[in-house]
């Protein structure tokens, strides 16, 4: 079974959110696929929405409760009907979180009783065994995302994306998604992939279309 993770990042109104939530409820009642779809939209959008689909949140705090402004607590999305939340993404690294709050994120949202989906990835340039050796952790999932294929278009070739994975699973025991660039074009030739347990799909999941694409992919 494959997993398919719609991150929109911080992006969508409320309408729009609700009616991507709409079609791919109507699309997942038509189509048979053993797949299980994640939609990820800004936390503000969580509550009340629902379908055939799962509800993550993109991030959540360290911290179970308390004085953390700005901060949502693993518990609160828990209430909010989530069941997964992406930890340590690297647009999130970049913004200063440390492998040290990262391991944080993971044990609260654990133990609120969410399942984990940890990103983890090489910068271009960077050794992808030193810094997957160094960032990998017991999660409920793993996604791996190289930070130079993350919205720009390129991505490793097939044969590299699986080796890879091989490694993190040989590290890590759990399955592992790809991510970065994924788009309809490459989609279904990823998830083919031996090592590959599904995508993470940034800007391709914003349209409904290809994310449909995307999802007839894992067919
Ligand atoms: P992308 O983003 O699909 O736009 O490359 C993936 C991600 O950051 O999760």
């Amino acid at each position: 079974m494959n997993l398919i993770v719609a991150n929109w990042k911080m992006n969508g109104s409320a309408a729009e959110v609700t009616s991507f939530a709409d079609k791919l409820d109507g699309f997942l009642n038509e189509v048979s696929t053993s797949s299980e779809i994640v939609f990820c939209p800004p936390f503000l959008w969580l509550e009340g929405l629902s379908g055939i689909f799962s509800k993550g949140a993109q991030n959540c705090s360290e911290k179970p409760e308390g004085a953390m402004t700005g901060e949502i607590a693993a518990s609160m999305l828990v209430k909010a009907g989530c069941e997964y939340v992406i930890v340590g993404h690297s647009e999130r690294r970049e913004a200063g979180e440390s492998d040290e709050i990262v391991t944080q994120k993971l044990a609260s949202a654990k133990a609120a009783g969410l399942k984990t989906i940890l990103c983890i990835g090489e910068r271009d340039g960077e050794d992808f065994e030193t810094v997957i050796s160094s960032q990998v952790q017991q999660a409920d999932v793993i996604a791996y995302e190289p930070v130079w294929a993350i919205g720009t278009g390129r991505t490793p070739t097939l044969d590299e994306i699986n080796e890879r994975h091989a490694f993190i699973k040989s590290k890590s025991g759990g399955n592992v998604l790809y991510g970065g660039s994924v788009k309809p074009e490459n989609a279904k030739d990823i998830l083919n992939l031996e090592n590959v347990a599904g995508v993470l799909v940034g800007g391709a999941s914003l349209d409904f279309e290809s994310f449909k694409t995307i999802i007839l992919g894992s067919i």
